[in-house]
């Protein structure tokens, strides 16, 4: 648990929370389960965002009821000496009040028993929709035991709402607390990043035969000592030709000298992810080719970056690049002119899918993929229809969210070089991405990723170490 914070932040947000529950509603919301890997082993155990964003709490088995009136009740593991001898310490209900800032703390063995009381005579019942397995049918038991009890006056909640709604788009926008926590992950990212470039040039000059995983080791110890508790997703640690498999995880591919190595690597601190792409020369040397794509999605993400400000839409950014991107492509070749035709037609024909093939962004928060409508509230209604010119599909467009201060995303364009007709064999199986971090601001957009050089000169000084 992070000590650090003050229970008042959460108990806020579990206030704001209750407002939104109608008159007379409670909300469920129960933290991850854990899961097991083989026999008695589990995974890593790594709590609900939901539930951690209302309590701050980060032991298993446990669960969260909140009132309309703000009345919230705890459930968690009892103390128990001899399980806290195998599994360390609990909170315990008794502490935990306190503690955490509840109205009440009972033992995650009473769950069954109390809940019907606390959904009865309330008019509705919200919980996050299809993001537990079983909650459903957990929440319809407890339903149909207050049911079971009306003919003496009990009153049964006659409405099920999505949570998610609700917190999603309180989520969507970072407090100062939730900002700074973004800050120090995305820095220790960024010396994860550092450290790697360096040690993929130091290694090639002392000979080594250096693999990706020598390059996921160096972002792990990085991650860690910055106090890290995970990696907010599976690292991308991709050698050449791999960088154009996009979804691509660190393996055991050799890194040779003259080979772009693209890393998509970053740390969850306290709860909160970052995520970060650097491509750089495995020797620390661009070649002329890799330096002409290397400015060209560079320029895209400056364009991008730009696009990134309060009034804007969540499109912008990625429409920005887009554009660079392809005229681009025009410039260098990648594209031949006399079958593609304008820049107006490759941007409308999506000519340019061929090497960069998805979006620039997403948000960012306690999740990598973060929680938050990318759809305007209050145009959600209004749809225009187009026909995708690659797959023939019919794709609604609603008008995309507007930017404003506060919201978190990523912006991450990038080209993608597979062998094909008329494609310039330089350019072959060079795959480039460049991610930062982006907090939205009153004037602009701050990157908070940028510990880690993304111009290609700095890039080459640092690795000459
Ligand atoms: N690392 C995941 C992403 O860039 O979306
Ligand atoms: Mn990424
Ligand atoms: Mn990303």
């Amino acid at each position: 648990m992070n000590t650090n914070v003050p229970t008042s932040l959460y108990a806020q947000r579990r206030a704001r929370m209750a407002r939104q529950l109608g008159g007379n509603g409670v909300a469920i919301v129960p933290t991850a389960p854990e899961r097991p890997r083989n026999r008695d082993s589990d995974f890593l155990y790594r709590h609900d965002s939901y539930f951690y964003y209302l309590t701050g709490f980060t032991e298993p088995n446990a669960w969260l009821v909140v009132a309309a009136d703000g009345t919230s009740t705890l459930f968690c593991q009892p103390k128990d000496t001899e399980r806290e001898i195998w599994d360390g310490f609990r909170l315990g209900p008794e502490a935990a009040t306190a503690a955490l800032g509840v109205n009440e703390a009972h033992p995650i063995g009473e769950l069954d028993a109390r809940l019907p009381k606390l959904l009865e005579n309330k008019a509705s019942v919200w919980f996050p929709f299809a993001t537990h397995a079983g909650l459903e049918q957990r929440i319809a038991g407890w339903l149909s035991q207050v049911r079971s009890r009306v003919r003496y006056g009990a009153l049964c909640p006659e409405e099920q709402h999505d949570l998610c709604a609700v917190l999603d788009e309180m989520r969507l926008f970072k407090d100062p607390h939730e900002q700074d926590v973004m800050r120090r992950a995305a820095a220790i990212s960024a010396r994860a990043h550092v450290r790697a470039m360096k040690a993929s040039a130091r290694m090639l000059r002392e000979g080594h035969d250096l693999r990706e995983y020598h390059l996921d080791a160096e972002l792990l110890h990085e991650f860690r000592a910055g106090g890290s508790q995970y990696t907010a997703y599976g690292s991308i640690v991709a050698a050449g030709a791999n960088a154009c498999v996009l979804h691509y995880r660190a393996d055991a591919a050799p890194i040779r000298p003259g080979e772009l190595v693209l890393i998509d690597a970053g740390c969850e601190l306290d709860g909160y992810a970052s995520d970060i792409t650097r491509t750089f020369p495995a020797d620390g040397k661009f070649t002329g080719p890799q330096r002409t794509l290397y400015d060209l999605v560079l320029a895209s993400q400056q364009a991008a970056v730009d696009a990134t400000k309060p009034g804007a839409r969540f499109t912008d950014p990625h429409d920005a690049a887009v554009k660079v991107l392809a005229q681009g492509m025009l410039d260098t070749g990648l594209l031949d002119r006399n079958k593609v035709g304008t820049l107006d037609d490759v941007i409308e024909k999506r000519a340019y899918f061929q090497f960069y093939m998805h979006r620039t962004g997403h948000w960012i928060g306690m999740d990598v993929h973060d929680a938050g409508s990318y759809v305007e509230p209050g145009q959600t209604g209004e749809v225009s229809e187009r026909k995708d010119p690659l797959s023939g599909e019919v794709i609604k467009n609603r008008p995309s969210r507007i930017l404003r201060p506060g919201m978190a995303l990523t912006i991450e364009p990038g080209l993608y070089v597979r062998p094909g007709e008329g494609v310039p064999e330089a350019f072959h199986h060079i795959g480039i991405r460049i991610e930062d971090d982006a907090i939205v601001t009153p004037e602009g957009c701050e990157l908070i990723t940028r510990g880690a050089p993304v111009k290609a000169d700095e890039i080459e000084a640092l690795m000459r170490g």
